[in-house]
């Protein structure tokens, strides 16, 4: 395992998250700090979990670009150099206990530490949209389903106001609909992660380009099947991993999908089609993973706030609000 030591970008981060949501107007952005009390206020205080992804396993290994993930990014991290990875596998959800049989994304997160010391980080799911299109929509996801104080329950105007922004959104069920056609993995080694959101890519030639990310597993895709789902229990994706990896690495290949004419690079909720041009851009190497729960992923959050050149954020919203949550909520469960 990497050692665990703070991440001096979440150091600087709460109260860069402070900065962010003071300037941001009010109406047009929810503050970090409203996003993670929505969180709280649906899903409960945070205090030793993250509020997404609380259950999962910490592991380590290493990340390699191809020629062409160095062309394509000046970043340190695409050069071509050897990368150690800290990676965490999750599961989503607000429940550290959540079932590992049940529907619902599983996630692949990344701190990438070039030799020189420079971090990149990731957090990636197995669906290729997200179930939000701007903040806003997340924050009035999240309170739709809070209880009322005044009442134990949930505002039935709130949630009615949110079921008719999703009949006048669809695009917002698109990840309930993936989730719904294809099973939960078989393995947190069999499935695809997607990055989601839009990402600019700054090549070696001087030109940006948007670019979507997923990691392809080496070993394929393989779901469990609606018998499995019944019988296979609700922990068993942690043990999996760690007798795949006593028995040779785990890989996924990281590839980049480019857009095409009329594909929206701002919206998470809408894939482009997969016929839109792909290359592969590194590969990450799975090689050890903990032995029980806790370790060095605890301690961190894996977002990018101050990205590498190279890899640049898109003006997606989603995206931008994201760095600033992740650190509010860092600090709220690690006091
Ligand atoms: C407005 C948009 C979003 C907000 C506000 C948000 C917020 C959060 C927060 C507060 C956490 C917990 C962070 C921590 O305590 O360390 C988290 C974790 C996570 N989020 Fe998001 N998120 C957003 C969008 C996304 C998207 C688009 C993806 C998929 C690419 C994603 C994937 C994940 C994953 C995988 C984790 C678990 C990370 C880990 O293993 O530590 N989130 N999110």
């Amino acid at each position: 395992m990497p050692q665990t030591r703070p991440n001096p970008l979440h150091l600087a981060a709460a109260a860069l998250a402070g900065m962010l949501g003071a300037a941001m107007p009010a109406a047009a952005q929810p503050s970090p700090d409203a996003i993670v009390d929505a969180f709280e206020a649906a899903l409960g205080p945070i205090r030793t979990h993250r509020p997404s992804h609380p259950k999962g396993v910490c592991a380590a290994g290493h990340f390699t670009a191809t020629p062409e993930g160095t062309r394509l990014s000046v970043a340190p991290v695409f050069s071509g150099q050897r990368n150690t990875a800290l990676i965490r596998f999750g599961v989503a959800g607000a429940n550290p206990n959540a079932s590992d049989s049940a529907r619902g994304t599983r996630g692949l997160s990344i701190r990438f530490e070039s030799p020189s010391g420079d971090l990149f980080e990731m957090a990636n799911i197995s669906a290729p949209v997200f179930g939000a299109n701007t903040p806003q929509a997340l924050v009035d996801g999240l309170l739709s389903r809070a209880n009322d104080p005044a009442t134990g329950r949930p505002n039935p105007e709130r949630a009615a106001a949110y079921a008719a922004y999703v009949a006048a959104n669809p695009s917002v069920g698109n990840q309930g609909r993936y989730l719904a056609a294809n099973n939960p993995p078989a393995s947190f080694a069999t499935t695809p992660y997607w990055g989601v959101n839009t990402f600019l890519f700054r090549g070696q030639d001087g030109q940006q380009r948007p670019a979507r990310w997923v990691f392809e597993p080496r070993a394929g895709v393989e779901r469990l099947t609606a018998e499995q789902m019944q019988s296979m229990g609700p922990n068993f994706l942690a043990d999996e991993l760690r007798r795949r990896v006593a028995t040779g690495p785990v890989e996924f290949d990281m590839v980049l999908q480019f857009p095409g004419q009329g594909d929206d690079l701002l919206n998470p909720t809408v894939a482009w089609p997969d016929d839109r041009p792909r290359t592969v851009v590194g590969r990450l190497t799975v090689t050890s993973v903990e032995a029980g729960p806790g370790g060095p992923c605890d301690p961190i959050s894996f977002m990018i706030l101050d990205q590498a050149p190279g890899i640049e954020m898109s003006d997606d919203p989603v995206l931008q609000a994201r760095a600033a949550a992740y650190a509010v909520s860092l600090s709220r469960r690690t006091p």
